[in-house]
Formats: C-alpha cells, structure tokens, sequence
C-alpha cells in the first residue's frame, strides 16, 4: 500500500505560551496516542455508542457543535493540525464534552492500523484538502487505498460523508469508489438510492474558513454520501 506522499504539510512555527499551556495540560486527558493496536470504543468512551469519525476536522472546529448535539454517539477527530487539536481540546475543556476524542496523526494510518473492521457509524471529511494543481493531485488523501479502507472500517449500512467545493475532486472521489465497488463481501451505494445521512443527526455545519471562502467565490459545493451495505450469503 502506497502512502508514503502526505496529505498535508505541516503549516505552523511555534505555539504561543497560552496554547502551549493547554496542550501540557489537556492533550493527554482528550488524545487517544498512535498506536500499531486496534482501539476498544467500550473502553475509551465507557459506554457501547455508535463511533462517527471526523478526519481533518481542522482550526474552526466544527466537530465540536456536532458533538454536543448528539451526545447519542461518540465522536473520534482525526487532526495532523496542531493548533486545530489545541483549540478543540480548549472547547471540550469549555464545553465539558464527554463524547469526543482526539487523534493528533495521519488519518491513514489511524483508519488502517488502529480501528476495527466493521466497527464505524460515520466517517466524515469537511472541505478535505483539495490539492487542486495537477501536479499535487497525487497528494489527495481520498484515493482508492484509503477509500478501501474506509470501507472496510464502516459496519453494515455505515457511511461516508464527504463535503467540497472542488467539482475535480468530487469526480475522482466517484470514480475510485465505483472502481473499488467490487468487493464480494460488502456493496456501495450512492446517496441518491437512500436517506440523507443526517436524517438521524442533530447536523450543524458551521461556517468554517473553508465554506466560507467557497460561498465568497459563488463556487457550488458538492455533498458526497455512500452507504456501505454487507451482502448476506
Ligand atoms: C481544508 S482543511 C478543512 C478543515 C475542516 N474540516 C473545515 O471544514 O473547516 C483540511 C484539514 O485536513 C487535515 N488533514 C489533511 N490530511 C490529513 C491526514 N492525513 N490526517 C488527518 N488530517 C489531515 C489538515 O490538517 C486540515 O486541517
């Protein structure tokens, strides 16, 4: 499996005195640590909730409003962006959440090594890195390695949810997941042959620096849904 290209850069110095001090003080009570070993949801959260994940959750923390509407599930974010960990660990802290998680590392080797087959309610991407130059493509997190695994992570009838305003990415995205649709144990469905998604959820989508700039520049943004649903034999 091919991931040594990253998804993203590493794009601040240095954290300043008042976000270092929540680090030392929070990171360890909130962050689950990188580890080569499957997680055990039951322990973690202390309770047999559903799991959503949220990769790339980022600075304006959205995941945080979503959390608090739905205290019916629990919630892992998946963030490689040290500041964005940091003002989230500040609102939990703020929000006293009990239903959310930390994960500070690359979502690929999260998914990969670290959570269970069949095991998630909703993995979701926000705006995911683009990469919209040809010759960055390449760096685009949701390619069909890692879709797979997605797929493999959700349990029967779990989703993706994918949110951008790149109409090229929104096209690869569903071209590498009819390429992958042949797997014999489970089938993929589009969003338009079920439920929207957040028919269930409390959905708040706040207006983050990235949807901002999308509706600033009129671009159209495109809600990517897919169902995972397991064959019976
Ligand atoms: C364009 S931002 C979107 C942030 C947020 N979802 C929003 O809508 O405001 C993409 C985020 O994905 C994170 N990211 C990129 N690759 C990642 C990876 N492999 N694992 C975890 N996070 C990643 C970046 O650090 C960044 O914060």
């Amino acid at each position: 499996m091919n991931n040594n290209i990253k998804s993203f850069t590493c794009r601040y110095r240095k954290l300043k005195k008042s976000k270092q001090i929540i680090f030392n003080k929070y990171f360890n009570l909130f962050n689950i640590n990188y580890e080569n070993k499957y997680l055990n949801f039951s322990d973690i959260f202390d309770n047999k909730l559903s799991i959503i994940i949220d990769i790339g959750f980022g600075i304006d923390n959205n995941i945080i409003n979503f959390a608090m509407k739905n205290v019916k599930y629990n919630f892992i974010g998946i963030e490689v962006y040290l500041p964005g960990i940091i003002n989230c660990l500040q609102k939990i802290i703020e929000n006293k959440i009990k239903n959310l998680k930390l994960i500070y590392y690359d979502a690929f080797f999260v998914l990969k090594n670290m959570i269970p087959d069949y095991s998630i309610k909703l993995i979701q991407f926000y705006f995911p890195d683009p990469w919209p130059k040809k010759k960055h493509k390449k760096r685009r997190l949701l390619k069909q390695d890692f879709l797979k695994i997605i797929f493999l992570k959700l349990k029967n009838n779990g989703l993706l949810y994918i949110i951008t305003d790149c109409q090229d990415y929104k096209n690869n995205i569903i071209l590498n997941i009819k390429n992958i649709n042949n797997n014999n144990k489970f089938m993929i469905l589009e969003s338009n042959q079920y439920n929207n998604i957040y028919k269930n959820l409390n959905f708040y989508l706040k207006k983050t620096k990235f949807l901002n700039k999308a509706q600033i520049k009129k671009k159209k943004i495109y809600y990517i849904e897919y169902k995972k649903i397991i064959i019976s034999k």
